[in-house]
């Protein structure tokens, strides 16, 4: 779940480029990072590194001007957070660099084959049998001169500027048949500075090429590539790239052939003004976000209900919030629209979807549209045969590319690791589509847009002042607990997931009927506990449950439209009928906010976590 950033064209200022750019994608992982640049006017086009352990934050990039660089911010899977296993790593001869996002399976016997034959390893990664496989792959195609450069022989002046198109093409060769040689799933990009381009090979996580008019870019996701381009083509799995100061070319990795057609996108996400934290600007976009759904989206809620009308089965599949959305969409449709849908965790829903057919329809959430297990599992749903349906934010993700009738969450680039506007635009459409599914697409569209206003006032009226004293008082409980019943269990797992994410308090949410089944004997005097009660039919049932954990002590936060005796805080929120779970999801997102802020922490980058989880 790392971040790719590279550029290469006119500009002589690559490295602050990409530095840049990997500032953009720093939220898919931030434990280390590192670029690596050609330096401008050296006619030895010699390959400079500068990497890094922690955060990029503020940094700055020590490396001179030049043409071309390649960067990336690290998510460590394969050896821990050092320097030297940052990448770029390079080869034996320090003449190529490059970075990898993803697993290289069989690395432990590429790495034994490669020492046996002499290369030299510097890191503990499985990346780096990469840059030793290329250089064996380049030995055995280098041209004499490209051997005389590598080995520091002067070169006649002019034609050591000029990178070579079949310098490029035997780059871009080399990369296809060393791809060939990986197993898992994995984005590389290998900078090689003689040449003056990048080349790239792409299975499973993501990879997206940037048009640009003072060069061209890829990244690993179109958000960091938006300030300089809205050309975009999205890699495909199986494909490859090579991008010069002039041109862009994709290949089939597995023919090495170049594609002859290329698609373009022009992408029309605005970018947004940066703020305190992108968590609480997120948090505080939701009422735009939502009214936006219900301006614009009701027609696709409505293609998606008559799908579900129509399908024998339904399965609302996603993973983390996603997945708590997707248990959020079982409810509303049973309850809105008597219509029975399962929710399927993405990493399990591949090993419980034998029974699907070409009746099924499969829906998966996600924001980002790259979790590579709902993706494996979509992917497998199709194999039986089912249709696919996705409720997605990334325009273009794979997810988006791989679905029958993808729904754009239009809720924007979310930066925040922790998912608060995408989850809410998710419900905000499952509410409109059970709706629909009912002939009361209408209904819907008004109900979410009254929930759009009740969060508005929420966020400006002194009730998230009330949950930042609240914060303090409890900013050093060690343990927490969300309950809630019905559609509110759900919410009872999202509440605590934010807390658990960016607080590091232990957090769990349960369905309030479960308490008496062991979850009690959790329950010490001051043990802090959110009750999720809308009024609906589970109101007096999550009373009782909260009466009894107050019994033995628990210090109780009620967020209800209804006061009660049984709050030792209460959180006011809206009655809104079955828009409850989309208003009662914001006062926990406000909660976490703020617990963070006094335990010292960063809210937007939470330990151990990444944005999109590229890797299974
Ligand atoms: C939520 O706050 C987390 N960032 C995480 O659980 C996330 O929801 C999950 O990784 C799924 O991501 P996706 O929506 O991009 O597929």
């Amino acid at each position: 779940m790392c971040g790719i950033f590279g550029y290469v064209g006119t500009r002589d200022d690559a490295a602050q480029v990409v530095l840049a750019g990997l500032k953009k994608l720093e939220y898919r992982g931030y434990d280390s990072w590192g670029i690596a640049a050609r330096q401008n006017g050296s006619a030895l086009a010699r390959l400079l590194v500068e990497k890094h352990t922690g955060k990029i934050g503020q940094a700055t990039t020590s490396l001179p001007g030049g043409p071309s660089a390649l960067g990336h911010t690290r998510w460590a899977t394969h050896g821990g957070v050092t320097e030297a296993n940052a990448h770029p790593h390079l080869d034996c001869q320090g003449r190529l660099a490059v970075i990898h996002n993803g697993i290289i399976e069989n690395h432990t016997e590429l790495r034994r084959e490669l020492v046996a034959a002499g290369h030299t390893f510097t890191s503990q990664t499985d990346t780096e049998v990469v840059c030793h496989l290329m250089e064996d792959e380049l030995r055995g195609s280098d041209s004499e001169e490209a051997i005389e450069r590598s080995h520091g022989a002067t070169v006649r002046s002019h034609e050591a500027t000029r990178p070579s198109e079949t310098g490029c093409e035997r780059l871009i060769q080399a990369l296809m048949r060393v791809f060939h040689r990986l197993d898992g799933l994995s984005a590389i990009s290998v900078l090689d500075p003689q040449e003056q381009c990048i080349a790239a090979a792409k299975n499973g996580s993501p990879l997206v090429l940037g048009w640009g008019t003072d060069g061209n870019y890829l990244a690993s996701d179109s958000s960091a590539l938006l300030e300089h381009t809205r050309k975009l083509t999205f890699l495909e799995d199986g494909q490859a790239a090579l991008i010069g100061t002039d041109f862009v070319k994709v290949y089939d990795a597995a023919s090495g052939q170049p594609q002859a057609e290329v698609r373009i996108w022009d992408i029309t996400w605005q970018e947004e003004v940066d703020s305190l934290h992108y968590m609480t600007k997120e948090i505080n976009e939701q009422p735009l976000v939502l009214r936006r759904l219900a301006a614009e989206r009701a027609g696709d809620a409505q293609q998606l209900a008559d799908a579900i009308q129509q399908a024998s089965t339904v399965h609302f599949v996603g993973c983390g919030s996603a997945a708590n959305a997707a248990r959020c969409g079982e409810y509303l449709f049973s309850r809105i629209a008597s219509r029975q849908a399962n929710c399927v965790v993405g990493s399990e829903f591949g090993y419980l979807a034998d029974f699907l057919d070409a009746r099924s329809l499969v829906v998966g959430l996600s924001q980002s549209g790259e979790t590579i297990d709902l993706l494996e599992s979509m992917k497998s749903a199709r194999r039986r045969g089912a249709a696919l349906a996705a409720l997605v934010n990334v325009e273009g993700s794979s997810l988006y590319r791989l679905v029958d009738h993808s729904i754009l969450l239009s809720a924007g680039p979310e930066r925040c690791v922790l998912a608060t506007k995408s989850f809410t635009a998710k419900l905000g459409v499952l509410l409109m589509a059970a709706y629909a599914a009912q002939g009361r697409l209408a209904e819907g569209q008004a109900l979410l847009e009254r929930a759009a206003t009740e969060i508005q006032s929420f966020l400006s009226d002194g009730r998230v002042e009330q949950i930042r004293a609240l914060a303090a008082r409890i900013a050093s409980s060690e343990h927490l607990y969300v309950i809630g019943r019905g559609p509110s269990y759900p919410m009872a797992l999202e509440a605590a997931l934010k807390i658990k994410e960016v607080s590091y308090i232990h957090a769990e949410g349960f369905a309030g009927g479960e308490l008496k089944h062991g979850v009690i004997a959790l329950v010490e005097p001051g043990t802090p506990c959110v009750v999720l009660a809308p009024n609906d039919e589970t109101f007096y049932s999550i009373l009782s449950g909260a009466e009894e954990i107050k019994a033995r002590g628990g210090y109780i936060i009620g967020i209800s439209p209804t006061p009660s005796d049984v709050w030792d805080e209460h959180i006011q929120v809206a009655d809104v009928g079955e828009a409850a779970s989309i208003v009662n999801a914001v006062p926990p997102q406000i909660l976490a906010y703020e617990l963070a802020l006094h335990r010292g922490l960063d809210p937007d980058k939470p330990r151990n976590l990444a944005k999109s989880v590229t890797v299974k």
